[in-house]
This record gives C-alpha cells, sequence and structure tokens, in this order.
C-alpha cells in the first residue's frame, strides 16, 4: 500500500471568512445521523437490501484466471480503472472540508474516481469553497465529480466545473429529501427543464443522480430525452436521507416516509433501452453488491456511506491534520480490500472484465423477484 504523504491541516487552510455557520451546522449534521444510520446498519447482522434478493449462480467450471482479470470499465465516454466510486458527500464546514481532503487522498492513491458533496455552498459563500477545491488539490489528476442540486442555474453548473476543474458534474435529484427537509425546497416542477439547459451549458458530461429514492424507468427515458448520457440510479436500501432530515425536524412527523423509494435493484431491472448509461448507487456494502450490480447492467456502483464510516473515527470526522492523514490512509485500506475482493469475485464468476458480468446468471428473490415479474422483466 502505497502512504498517503502527510499534509498541513485542513482547517488551518481554509482561509478566512469561515463558512456560513447555519449550513455548516447542516453538512456536520447530515454526516453525523447518517453516520448514525450506519452503525446502526452495522449492528448485528445488519439489515438486508435487495442486493440480498439478486443471487449470482454459481457454475463450478466456469472461474478465470484472477492474473488476467482487468477491473477497468466505460462509463459513458469515460474508462475508469475499477468500476467504484466514492459518491457525493460532503463539503461546506471545516470538519466535512477535512472529509473531503482525507477522500481526495485515496483517490490520489487508489485511482478511484470521487464526487464532492453539493457545492452550493461553495459557489454562495467564499468561506466554504475550499472545503470543496481542497478534494481536487489533493487529487490533481484523479476523476473528481463535482455535485449541485438540480434547482441551479446553468452558470452556477459551469462555476461548479471549474471550481473543481472537475471531469463530470453530478446533478442530483432530491425531491423526497427536500420535502422532509425544514429549510428544503418543495418546488421540483422546474428540474426537468434545469437538467436540460444545465447539459446544455456543462463544459464536461453531466451525471444526474438520486440520494436514495432511485430513478424509475419513466425517469430514465426522460432523462435520455433531456441529453443526459449517464444516470446513477441512486436507490433506498443505504443511507437513508427521508430519515435523516425526519430526524432534524422538530416535530419528527414524516417518520412515515422513511424508505421512500425504490432500490437500485429495482430501478436497474426497470430501465428502459435507450436509457442513459448506469451507475448504481444506494446501500452497496460490500464487493459483492458491486458485482451484483454490474450484472444487472451498471457499469460502476457508488458507495458514500459505507466509506463514511471508514473515514469517521469513533463516528466523529477527522479534528485535525494527522487525523485526516490516517482517516485517508483507512479509506485507501478499505478501497484496496474491495479492488482485490472484486478480482476475486470476477475470477469465480468468470468474468474477465466487468462489461462480462452482464452474462453472468442470476436468480432474483423475494418482493425483487415479485416487481420483476409485475414489470414483466422475470
Ligand atoms: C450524501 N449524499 C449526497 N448526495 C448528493 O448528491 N449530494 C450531496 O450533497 C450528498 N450529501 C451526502 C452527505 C452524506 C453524509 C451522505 C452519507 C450522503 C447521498 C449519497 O451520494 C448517496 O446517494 C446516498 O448516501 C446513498 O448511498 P449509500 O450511502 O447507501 O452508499
Amino acid at each position: 500500500m502505497t502512504e498517503p504523504t502527510p499534509r498541513p491541516d485542513a482547517a488551518a487552510s481554509f482561509a478566512p471568512p469561515p463558512p456560513d455557520p447555519a449550513r455548516a451546522g447542516r453538512k456536520d449534521e447530515h454526516v453525523r445521523l447518517a453516520a448514525g444510520q450506519q452503525a446502526a446498519m452495522a449492528a448485528g447482522a445488519g439489515p438486508r437490501n435487495d442486493f440480498d434478493d439478486v443471487e449470482l449462480v454459481h457454475h463450478a467450471l466456469d472461474g478465470v484466471d484472477p492474473a488476467g482479470v482487468d477491473l477497468g470499465t466505460d462509463v459513458g465516454p469515460w474508462r475508469w480503472p475499477l468500476p467504484v466510486y466514492v459518491n457525493g458527500m460532503t463539503g461546506g464546514s471545516v470538519a466535512t472540508g477535512r472529509l473531503n481532503r482525507a477522500i481526495g487522498i485515496a483517490a490520489r492513491v487508489t485511482g478511484v474516481p470521487v464526487a464532492t458533496g453539493s457545492v452550493s455552498a461553495g459557489l454562495d459563500d467564499a468561506g466554504a469553497r475550499a472545503t470543496f477545491t481542497v478534494m481536487r488539490e489533493e487529487n490533481p489528476d484523479g476523476f473528481v465529480m463535482a455535485n449541485l442540486g438540480a434547482d441551479r442555474t446553468p452558470d452556477d453548473a459551469v462555476r461548479a466545473v471549474e471550481m473543481l476543474r472537475a471531469d463530470a458534474l453530478q446533478v442530483h435529484l432530491n425531491a423526497a429529501q427536500e420535502t422532509v427537509m425544514p429549510e428544503g425546497s418543495r418546488r421540483f416542477d422546474t428540474w426537468a427543464r434545469n437538467v436540460a439547459a444545465i447539459c446544455a451549458a456543462s463544459p464536461v458530461p453531466v451525471v444526474v443522480k438520486e440520494v436514495g429514492a432511485g430513478l424509475s424507468g419513466r425517469t430514465l427515458a426522460r432523462l435520455a430525452g433531456l441529453g443526459v448520457t449517464v444516470a446513477d440510479v441512486g436507490g433506498r436500501g443505504g443511507t437513508d436521507f427521508v430519515g435523516v432530515e425526519n430526524d432534524r425536524r422538530p416535530t419528527r412527523d414524516l417518520a412515515y416516509l422513511r424508505g421512500w423509494g425504490q432500490s437500485a435493484v429495482v430501478c436497474l431491472l426497470d430501465a428502459p433501452t435507450g436509457a442513459p448509461h448506469l451507475l448504481a448507487s444506494g446501500g452497496v456494502r460490500t464487493p459483492l453488491d458491486v458485482v451484483r450490480a454490474l450484472a444487472l447492467g451498471a457499469r460502476a456502483a457508488g458507495v458514500a456511506g459505507r466509506f463514511l464510516r471508514v473515514l469517521l473515527d469513533d463516528g466523529e470526522p477527522p479534528r485535525d491534520a494527522a487525523a485526516t492523514d490516517r482517516a485517508a490512509a483507512r479509506l485507501v485500506e478499505e478501497i484496496e480490500v474491495w479492488r482485490d475482493h472484486l478480482v476475486a469475485l470476477h475470477g469465480l464468476l468468470g468474468a474477465p472484465t466487468p462489461a462480462d458480468l452482464v452474462t453472468t446468471d442470476v436468480l432474483l428473490r423475494g418482493t425483487v423477484r415479485e416487481t420483476a415479474a409485475l414489470r414483466g422483466t422475470d
């Protein structure tokens, strides 16, 4: 394993003024509450999700030599070195800036593609900008996605890409989250038009993603029509942002919306012909879940909550430069384990590359099977 180079403290390099306290507080709360969900999921065997209902058929004589496995994957116009990426999470406060620094370091060492959290704060607030750009500074040549909401203007999209020297722009759709978020938007009717305008203006390709409620077949077809070439189905079953935002509501009265939406598995099965190239995320827990997503047609799988858990120390973000370097080293080690396991699983399944996994025989179980039958994809 290559050791990350020690760096000065992130906070020290964030020029004053400090990030806007209300927004920074929200970003810190998101991390705390998402980490709480991860801790609950890690307890015992952890809850099942729809990936457990995707069983890969074992063919005992089909294996290939792992030495010949190439994990490179084609995602739209790009070639990624492995079919895993760190999904958009954070930035906007000093503590989350340290997390972005750790992710940037891990990306430089492992070559894994990464995304920032929503850079809205960095566009609106000079104090917050460095908490995002640090991810690019640590990883000058890697694949970095800038993340932005679908309510932002095409001009904001261009600024976000320039700010990060981003290779792609992730535009998130999060209507369920906004609905539950105390300070959230309630207007989603402008999003489709906006996504088309952002695609037209963006100097780099746009990846549209959900944040955990899934992209239905109809949505994927509409996105293709809007000019989107890559979409991350971002389904339910992992970090639940409805739950996170409900916990931030003084009344906590929208708990019944927890689990809103569909899983990545169901969305992949529902994807129409002509859909954008697909990425899968939401509840990806292990390299086996990555392989299951690839078998269902995804080009790569995104991981947020699981990697956040690795970055935190006893549930807390790094407090200084040394702790940030330790967090980065833990994430490097984790990604290297995932890479080794992915190679082994490709060997076991007889797939020399991720693209070969689409021919894997798959048995669907439980509610996933019922859903697939309903949609005629059984
Ligand atoms: C997120 N996620 C997210 N997504 C996005 O598009 N913009 C954002 O700013 C954030 N912020 C954010 C903060 C934290 C702390 C977490 C854990 C996640 C959502 C993320 O990209 C992903 O869609 C969901 O977390 C589901 O994936 P996991 O966590 O189940 O792997």
